[in-house]
């Protein structure tokens, strides 16, 4: 297993508290700021130095900027980390991930991509920003990326899913201020547990009972109905290359 967070984060601490409790050494971490290209290209070109295949790929990091920041590259830091920091790793991990005997894709979006709006012209919110819309349409991003992978991997063994992991009382929105404290509160009060927003992400990385399907959108072990602005293939399209372009990956998948 090969974790991905930032250098800065507690991956490292939690990559060596697997390796204990579960006496496995193959457990390993590999620090990049996601939402920053040429880190994620970094951490894809180790993983493919040092691993020869791919399993199953869970693209999860994820984080809501309640105010407009930019990453040094100039990328708005919501759009560059859920969406970018999703379609950058797979996209180029994809040999990896055509070498394992099945491989799998899940990537984590939320139930706020119903409420995201299609913004095509304007990808990293310059035009008002306000965090939740901005949010909203970073995982609007995440399933119409999903969807556009699975075609393109339609004659390949790799699947590709998008889950809504529910209301979960993790460190989600706890940076910031008055609203991060609401945020927390709520999660107190209505979220699950860690372990059960993870369920459905592992049924979907390792259960035999997926195996083979690709191009859902699950909820709670459900398949349900992607958000319907997701279903568009022309903006499905167009979200790939717009990625392609602000990344500088050419995805021949
Ligand atoms: N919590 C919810 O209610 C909820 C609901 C729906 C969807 N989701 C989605 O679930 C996913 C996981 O969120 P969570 O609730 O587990 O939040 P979290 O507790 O804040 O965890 C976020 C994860 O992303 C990593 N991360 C953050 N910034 C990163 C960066 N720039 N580069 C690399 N890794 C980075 C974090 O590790 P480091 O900080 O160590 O880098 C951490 O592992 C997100 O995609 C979120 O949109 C959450």
């Amino acid at each position: 297993m090969v974790g991905v967070s930032r250098p800065s984060g507690s991956g490292a601490a939690v990559a060596d508290a697997l390796r204990r409790e579960t006496g496995n050494a193959d457990v390993h971490h590999l620090g990049a700021d996601l939402s920053r290209p040429d880190e994620a290209r970094s951490m894809a070109q180790e993983f493919s130095r040092r691993f020869e295949r791919l399993d199953v790929l869970v693209a999860n990091a994820g984080a809501l900027a309640y105010r407009r920041t930019e990453t040094e590259d100039g990328l708005e830091r919501t759009f560059a980390l859920n969406h970018l920091g999703s379609f950058m790793p797979t996209v180029l991990l994809l040999p990896q991930l055509i070498a394992s005997p099945a491989g799998r894709v899940v990537v984590v979006t939320s139930n706020a991509a119903h409420f995201g709006r299609l913004q095509l012209d304007d990808p990293q919110t310059t035009r008002r920003y306000d965090a939740f819309r901005a949010y909203a349409w970073s995982k609007l991003a995440n399933v119409l990326f999903t969807l556009e992978l699975a075609r393109r991997l339609e004659g390949t063994r790799v699947t590709a899913n998008a889950v809504h992991p529910g209301f979960v009382a993790t460190k989600f929105g706890h940076d910031g201020g008055f609203m991060a404290r609401m945020v927390q509160l709520s999660q107190r009060i209505a979220g699950r547990s860690p372990e059960r927003g993870a369920e459905t992400p592992v049924w979907l990385a390792t259960s035999p009972e997926v195996a083979g399907v690709t191009g859902g959108y699950f909820v709670d072990r459900r398949r349900q109905e992607p958000p319907r602005l997701a279903r568009d293939e022309e903006a499905q399209r167009h979200l790939w290359r717009l990625s392609e372009r602000l990344t500088g990956v050419d995805a021949a998948a």
